[in-house]
């Protein structure tokens, strides 16, 4: 069966900013002197004092550390504003559109993203915010959400952005981790019209966080949430009454600027921490060489600001490179699913964004519902994290890009801070699956389970060799669980937790990851945190969490439930375990399978032997490979007989 690969068009090859040639040499560069490399693609940035120090940087115990530009200062929220005033001050930073397409948008130029973020950033200096102060962001997709992450680079404080999708309770427990005092909200979130409570979450975990000491509401909905007095400030009374200028500090390039919290394999989810000026230089370089981007150009990410692509590709590097970037409220198929294609044609969109759910989700709903629209001023499409099946990037390309646009298959993580690996529109030939070649300076190697690196073709652990600007500095509070996470499993080597193949032609195709964390709809879950919240039930004795294949969400959760003896788990319990669970995190963690079981598969010494139950979630029973090494290997025999039917 021969794959398909799309040679790079002509007319990309004349016109990009990289072509193979240029790839081929800079990447070359990048890794034989990263400094030199480096030193160059750090004059996108305007340093306040220039750093003479450029990489520093160890992964092995002794001297483990990560440093870059390290004796440099700059501020960021100047570079993703002040500075293109003169040049582009009355160009759109941001296009808005709301949920609802009746509604209005909004288009605000960076003259007036300025004066916003500077009104704010006063805001946060009255309200006692300094350096190095934690602010809590538990907003919608509005525009003052970028405002405030501005606001808080600005006078630098390290923002924490909580997805608005998750409970009181995950926010709470992330609100008390990172020790932030204040908390920026809104009264109401919309979401193909439906309404999120997001004040009413925050009074319910400020009853769990004491350490709130001040909630700023913004009013989107009007809805009347009841304001705390002493405690709640509203968004824009307190604006209004302050300047609207603000000179923004400086800050070093090591200093941090966001904490974001991420599943892992163990319990709970760990604060990945990056800083101000390798970040900076990573997501104005990635940005602009993964999309091609010139300034002006409309530009769509379709990712929330509650996660990771959202804060490098919908706000960060798109404004530092005086981009105009399309914030969109609403869901795919809200109020159809034209929706997206709808909102490339309003805007005349030139590069799109988005995930791989997603697509799988519009592609089911046929292609009438594409085709409607236009779509003629797309150039570039993305795709980002989660593996994409062949068949929804056929489908991409050919439904939604007419064959036209190259389409990039972009690699990274929450601790990369933007993109690793990825084909370059003007340089890469494309292969349906494959996120194809390492960016400029990433050098992916693929080990064997001994560590041994594996030459050639090949499947493997990915890891990484070396550091790059974007790269997360620590695990917040907990300096030991960096490198215990990280660079312990191959010692010397940054350790993704993805598995990975690599073909003849050197490219690279990711095959999920290989530790416990799971891939629901591109969001990052660990099974540790769901089993946790499901054994906090009082009839739960034990929980085991595996993924199971899902059409449309890649991967769905399978939970394996042991009851206490008094408990007769029946469909009541099921759905209450269920809501129990969305409670407890948020509804991305709904598990679609419970599977009540008497025991779970353990070996002598205690050890949930979760191979096999990914294997029965994956209904490949066939080959549930040696299962001797089981206290009790009846329990398997229980599970079989009694998997529920999957719909
Ligand atoms: C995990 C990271 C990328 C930022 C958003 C998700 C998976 C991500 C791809 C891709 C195959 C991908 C990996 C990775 N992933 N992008 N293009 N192809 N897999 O960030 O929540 O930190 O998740 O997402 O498994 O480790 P995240």
């Amino acid at each position: 069966m021969g794959e398909a690969i799309y040679p790079v068009p002509a007319e990309w090859a004349e016109n990009a900013l990289i072509d193979d040639a240029r790839y081929t040499a800079m990447y070359q560069q990048s890794v034989s002197d990263p400094d030199a490399f480096w030193a160059q693609e750090a004059g996108r940035i305007d340093w306040i004092k220039p750093f003479t120090k450029v990489k520093n940087t160890s992964y092995h115990a002794g001297d483990f550390g990560i440093r870059w530009f390290e004796d440099g200062t700059l501020n960021l929220s100047a570079n993703a504003l002040d500075r293109h005033l003169t040049t582009r001050g009355d160009q759109i930073a941001i296009l808005w559109e709301p949920d609802s397409p009746d509604e209005a948008e909004r288009r605000i130029t960076y003259r007036e993203l300025h004066e916003m973020v500077c009104r704010f950033a006063n805001v946060l200096k009255d309200q006692g915010v300094n350096r190095g102060d934690r602010v809590t962001i538990y907003l919608p997709m509005v525009p003052e959400a970028a405002v405030a992450m501005l606001a808080c680079a600005r006078v630098g404080a390290i923002h924490s952005i909580v997805f608005a999708g998750f409970s009181p309770e995950a926010l709470a427990g992330r609100v008390e981790d990172c020790g932030s005092r204040i908390v920026i909200t809104a009264d109401e979130g919309l979401r193909g019209g439906k309404k999120v409570p997001l004040k009413k979450n925050v009074d319910a975990a400020a009853a769990q966080a004491p350490g709130i000491e001040k909630v700023i509401v913004l009013a989107r909905t009007g809805a009347d949430v009841g304001m705390v007095p002493g405690r709640d400030i509203d968004w824009h009374a307190a604006c209004a009454a302050v300047s609207p200028e603000n000179s923004p500090e400086e800050m070093n390039a090591e200093d941090p600027l966001f904490i974001l919290y991420t599943s892992g394999s163990t319990g709970k989810p760990k604060g990945v921490l990056h800083t101000t000026g390798g970040y900076s230089v990573w997501v104005s370089a990635t940005h602009q060489y993964v999309f091609d981007y010139r300034p002006g150009q409309i530009y769509w990410c379709a990712a929330d600001v509650g996660w990771v692509t959202g804060h490098s590709y919908l706000i960060y590097g798109p404004l530092l490179n005086g981009g105009t970037t399309l914030m969109f409220e609403g869901v795919p198929n809200y109020p159809d699913p034209s929706r997206f294609w709808q909102v490339v044609d309003k805007y005349q969109v030139e590069i799109f964004y988005g995930a791989p759910t997603a697509l799988r989700a519009l592609m089911r709903e046929g292609d009438e519902w594409v085709k409607k629209t236009s779509r003629q001023s797309l150039r570039v499409l993305g795709s980002v994290g989660e593996p994409i099946n062949p068949e929804a990037w056929e489908w991409y390309h050919k439904v939604v890009g007419e064959g036209r646009c190259p389409i990039v298959d972009t690699w990274w993580q929450t601790e990369t801070g933007g993109t690793m690996i990825t084909p370059l529109p003007g340089a890469t030939a494309l292969k349906p699956g494959s996120a194809s070649r390492p960016f400029f300076g990433v050098q992916p190697l693929l080990l064997d389970n001994d560590g041994t690196i594996m030459e050639g073709p090949g499947d493997g652990c990915l890891v990484i060799a070396d550091s790059w600007p974007g790269q997360m500095r620590g695990v917040w509070g907990d300096a030991d669980r960096f490198f215990q996470t990280y660079f312990t499993t191959f010692a010397g080597y940054y350790f993704t937790g993805d598995g990975c193949r690599r073909d003849e032609d050197g490219y690279y195709w990711i095959t999920g990851r290989i530790d416990d964390v799971i891939n629901v709809s591109g969001h990052r879950m660990g099974t540790a945190e769901i089993e946790s919240a499901l054994v906090a039930h009082e009839h739960v004795a034990e929980a085991a969490v595996v993924g199971m294949p899902h059409e449309i969400k890649g991967q769905g959760i399978y939970a394996y439930v042991t009851c206490n003896a008094d408990v007769e788990p029946d469909e009541a319990l099921r759905k209450e375990l269920i809501a129990w669970v969305r409670r407890e995190i948020g509804p991305i963690a709904t598990p679609d399978v419970i599977q009540f079981a008497p025991g779970l598969p353990k070996t002598r010494s205690g050890k949930i032997m979760r191979r096999i139950l990914r294997k029965i979630a994956e209904n490949d029973v066939g080959s549930l490979g040696d299962t001797s090494t089981l206290a009790d290997p009846s329990v398997v025999d229980h599970l079989l007989a009694n998997r529920p039917q999957l719909a």
